[in-house]
């Protein structure tokens, strides 16, 4: 593992830094009071897709002033490489959901198809409601569309790493956000 401030390899590829942790904050904060408002007198279940999601998790949750209960489920799309595999594996607890408000907490959302999956998954056991909030988002990359409520940032058809987001499992701890850097 090597970093200095703005640059950071993984796996002997290089990544340089593209959104700061000042952005970051500012992001989840505006993610926040706008699930506050929503949710206000609701008690929603914070289902956290892991592993990647679970930095931006702990931080929005911190700023979240309704009563919500936090619960976790397990997806996997991609293997070692950088562009999505297709397949959705998900994993979750039995979890009593119908009649609950359901909010489902991602890093990013790429092809769209984790999040397909994820709505899929909720609405066939009978939630009352299901939203999900990503912090990054791929717009240009969807092969399906599933509704996304919350985005934090839109990004480029990039591949990016840090804040929970790995390649081959490296990068997860980073506090910021780094882009594969092209011109090495
Ligand atoms: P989708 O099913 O194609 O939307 O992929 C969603 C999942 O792929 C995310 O939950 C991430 O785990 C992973 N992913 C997508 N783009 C990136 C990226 O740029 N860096 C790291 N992981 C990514
Ligand atoms: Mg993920």
């Amino acid at each position: 593992m090597e970093k200095d401030t703005k640059y950071y390899s993984a796996n002997g590829k290089r990544f340089k830094l593209y959104i700061d942790e000042e952005q970051i904050k500012e992001t989840v904060s505006i993610l926040a009071n706008k699930i506050n408002a929503d949710y206000e007198g609701k008690q929603p279940i914070i289902v956290v897709v892991l592993r990647g999601a679970m930095f931006f998790a702990a931080d929005l949750m911190r700023q979240l002033k309704v009563d919500c209960q936090l619960e976790t489920i397990s997806a996997k799309s991609y293997g070692n490489e950088m562009v999505s595999s297709g397949k959705v594996q998900l994993q979750m607890s039995k979890l009593m959901i119908s009649d609950r408000d359901v909010l489902i907490v991602e890093d990013i959302v790429d092809s769209g198809q984790t999040m397909e999956a994820l709505l899929k998954r909720f609405a066939d056991q009978g939630a009352r409601s299901i939203e999900a909030v990503s912090f990054l988002s791929k717009p240009s990359q969807r092969i399906v569309y599933p509704r996304v409520k919350y985005i934090g940032i839109e990004i480029e058809p990039i591949f990016v790493i840090g804040y929970g987001l790995d390649y081959a499992e490296q990068g997860r701890q980073l506090p910021e956000i780094y882009v594969l850097d092209e011109e090495e």
